[in-house]
């Protein structure tokens, strides 16, 4: 009381008028309690949409919003159309693969690419991309190995067209790998591409541009000098052979019978 006697707000007579002013807070505190206490609501029970659900809240009682006619939703505008399906419109009316990246490509973007790659491609393509992963090594059809003449010459976007589409037995990589993923993968697929069929016109003067059947032979690994041959756990829909060997689709890579062109290295692995 004394200091309210010093200082605060005084009606006319000199009085302080705080303890009034508590008495109104308490007063009005306690009728919102009462209020808030009578007519709860959770935060589990705020109204809101269920997926698959009803409503009364729209005259069409889908719960579920049809989207908006002639809209594009924020951050879905997508109209680098290359990037994003790896094709463009030919003259023709067909859509076409072609080669060439949508964005420059940096050790980052191939660095990227050889980690994505060595993730979700080498179980069937192996690291060095002949096909002949560990899955198919227990029975997968052989996948495609990227140092055949065929996809030697495949436009880049063709990669990026098969990771998103699939293609025959491979399934689609379009729910792990981003767009953007997909083209560094590609790129990388490239740079593996030429670590086999490089030739000095590739590389800096001076430099030797070594064949992997040496560095397997030096590194002390001569069971990679040669194309692998796959074990008898790669069982496919190939009868086997007389032998005993697993049949092969005809033209597989890791087909003995198929004569490597004498241009290019016979070793197709430095690693798995
Ligand atoms: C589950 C095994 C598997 C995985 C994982 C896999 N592939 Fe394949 N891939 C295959 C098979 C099998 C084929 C051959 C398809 C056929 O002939 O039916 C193939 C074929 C290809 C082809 C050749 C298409 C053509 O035109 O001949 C490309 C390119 C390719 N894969 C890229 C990739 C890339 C890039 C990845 C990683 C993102 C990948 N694959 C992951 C199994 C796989």
């Amino acid at each position: 009381m004394a200091r309210d006697q010093r200082s605060g707000i005084r009606d006319q007579a000199g009085r302080p008028i705080r303890a009034t002013g508590r008495r109104i807070v308490a007063a009005s505190s306690f009728a919102v309690l009462l209020l808030v206490a009578g007519c709860r609501q959770d935060m589990q029970d705020q109204p809101k949409m269920f997926p698959q659900r009803g409503t009364d809240f729209y005259a069409d009682h889908r719960g579920a919003r049809p989207q908006v006619l002639n809209t594009v939703a924020r951050g879905q505008l997508h109209d680098d159309s290359y990037f994003y399906t790896g094709v463009v419109q030919g003259a023709n009316g067909y859509r076409e693969e072609q080669n060439f990246m949508p964005f420059p490509v940096t050790l980052e973007v191939l660095k990227r690419g050889q980690e994505r790659f060595n993730i979700y491609c080498t179980p069937c393509h192996s690291r060095v991309g002949n096909g002949l992963g560990e899955i198919v090594e227990r029975g997968y059809k052989p996948a495609a190995n990227f140092h055949d003449q065929v996809r030697m010459s495949q436009p880049l976007s063709h990669y990026f067209y098969v990771m998103t589409h699939g293609y025959g037995a491979m399934p689609d990589y379009s729910a792990q790998l981003t767009p953007e993923d997909r083209w560094a993968v590609a790129a990388y697929i490239r740079a593996l591409q030429l670590s086999e069929a490089a030739t000095s016109a590739d590389v800096p003067a001076g430099v030797a541009v070594q064949d992997l059947k040496s560095i397997a032979e030096a590194e002390g690994h001569p069971e990679y000098a040669q194309p692998w041959a796959l074990p008898a756990t790669a069982v496919q829909a190939y009868p086997h052979t007389k032998e005993g060997t697993p049949g092969m689709a005809p033209g597989n890579p890791a087909d003995p019978a198929i004569k490597i062109p004498a241009s290019k290295p016979a070793a197709t692995a430095a690693a798995k």
